[in-house]
C-alpha cells in the first residue's frame, strides 16, 4: 500500500541525543526527494500544542550533521497528556495539513504519538533517539554510541588521577532504568566493577573484590555505577563501602549532562541517516505507527505500541567479561 501523504512533520521529544539532527536532515532530505513537503515542529509535543511549527527545506538542513543537540528544540510535555492539549495539537497539524508525524524520541514519545493516532488519525512513524539504549525493538538508538564514547574518554582521564593517587573512583553514568551505558564503557576503560539495575548489587561482594585487588597490588579502582543501579547512584555506593577502607582516598564523580552533549560519533550519524530515510519511505508506503530501528543491521518495524522499555536484556557473555578481566 502506498499513501497519499503531501506534507509532513518531524519532531525531537524527550531527552535530546547526539544525532538527531543528523536524523532530522534525512528525514528532510528524504522528504524533499520524494516532493514531499517538511514542516519541523519546535520543541516536541509542547510546540506542537503552542503552535510553533516551521517549514524545512533541504538548505535549512544543511551543516547540521556534525552538531550535538537538536535544531528543533525538545521538552517534555506535561500538556500532550491530557486530552485537551492533544485536540489543541492536532488542530494546528491540520491548519498545516500536516497528514504524517516522524517522531524522534523514547518510548514515552511513542506512547503520546500512538494515543494521537488513537483520538485523532494522524500517524506517526517513531525513531529510536536516547543514549540509553533501552528500547525494544531494536539493537541500537540515536545518541548511545557517541554517549559511550564520552564516557569512555572521560573515564580514562579520571584514571589518570586515580592512578597517580592511589585513589579508588566511583564513576556514575547515565541509562535511567537501564545498565547499558554502564556496561559498555565500563568493559571498555577496564573498570574493577560495574554495578547496573539489572543485576543485583551485592555490597559485601563488591568490598571483598576490593580487597582482594589490593592484596593483590591493585592500587587503584574505578567503580562505574549506573544511575538506576537498586542500591543507589555512586554518592549512596562511595559512603557504603569507603568506611572499610579508611587507608585509601575515595573520591565521587557524577558524569552528568556531559554525556548527552556533543558532536555525534561516525556510528550514530549513520545510524540516524539509515532511521530518518527509512522513517519517511516508511510513511509513503503506508507502514503507519511503527518505530523504525535496526535489528541485525537491517532496517526493522516494530508496532509503536511495542516499542516499549527493553526487558532486562543484558549479555551475560558481557557481565561475564567485567569479571574476569578485572581481576
Ligand atoms: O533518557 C536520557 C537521560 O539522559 C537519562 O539517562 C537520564 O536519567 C535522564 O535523561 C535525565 O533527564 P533530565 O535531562 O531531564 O535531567
Amino acid at each position: 500500500m502506498t499513501t497519499n501523504i503531501k506534507r509532513i512533520g518531524v519532531m525531537t521529544s524527550g531527552g535530546d541525543a547526539p544525532g538527531m539532527n543528523a536524523c532530522i536532515r534525512a528525514v528532510v532530505r528524504t522528504a524533499a526527494f520524494h516532493q514531499i513537503e517538511c514542516y519541523g515542529i519546535m520543541r516536541g509535543y509542547q510546540g506542537m500544542i503552542e503552535n510553533e511549527i516551521i517549514k524545512l527545506e533541504s538548505k535549512d538542513v544543511a551543516n547540521i550533521i556534525q552538531r550535538g543537540g537538536t535544531i528543533l528544540k525538545t521538552s517534555r510535555s506535561e500538556m500532550f497528556m491530557t486530552k485537551e492539549g492533544r485536540q489543541i495539537a492536532a488542530d494546528n497539524l491540520k491548519n498545516f495539513g500536516i497528514d504524517g508525524l516522524v517522531v524522534i524520541g523514547g518510548d514515552g514519545s511513542f506512547r503520546g504519538a500512538q494515543v494521537f493516532y488513537d483520538e485523532h488519525k494522524i500517524p506517526g512513524i517513531g525513531i529510536p533517539g536516547t543514549i540509553d539504549k533501552d528500547l525494544a525493538g531494536t539493537d541500537f538508538t540515536i545518541g548511545y554510541d557517541t554517549a559511550i564514547n564520552t564516557v569512555v574518554q572521560a573515564i580514562d582521564k579520571i584514571r589518570d588521577t586515580a592512578d597517580s593517587h592511589n585513589r579508588m573512583f566511583f564513576v556514575e553514568v547515565m541509562g535511567r532504568d537501564a545498565g547499558f551505558i554502564a556496561l559498555s564503557s565500563g568493559i571498555s576503560v577496564g573498570a574493577e566493577a560495574v554495578l547496573i539495575p539489572e543485576t543485583k548489587t551485592y555490597i559485601d561482594e563488591l568490598i571483598a573484590n576490593i580487597e582482594s585487588g589490593y592484596k593483590r597490588k591493585k592500587l587503584c579502582h574505578i567503580i562505574v555505577v549506573a544511575e538506576g543501579d537498586e542500591e543507589g547512584g555512586a554518592v549512596q555506593i562511595a559512603e557504603k563501602v569507603k568506611a572499610k577502607f579508611n587507608h585509601i582516598e575515595t573520591r565521587v564523580s557524577v558524569l552528568g549532562h556531559m554525556q548527552r552533549g556533543g558532536s555525534p560519533s561516525c556510528n550514530d550519524r549513520l545510524l540516524a541517516s539509515r532511521l530518518g530515510h527509512a522513517a519517511v519511505d516508511a510513511l509513503i508506503d503506508g507502514k503507519l505507527n511503527y518505530m523504525v530501528g535496526i535489528i541485525n543491521d537491517k532496517i526493522a518495524f516494530t508496532p509503536l505500541a511495542k516499542a516499549n522499555k527493553q526487558q532486562p536484556q543484558i549479555n551475560e557473555e558481557l557481565l561475564r567479561l567485567v569479571e574476569v578481566l578485572s581481576a
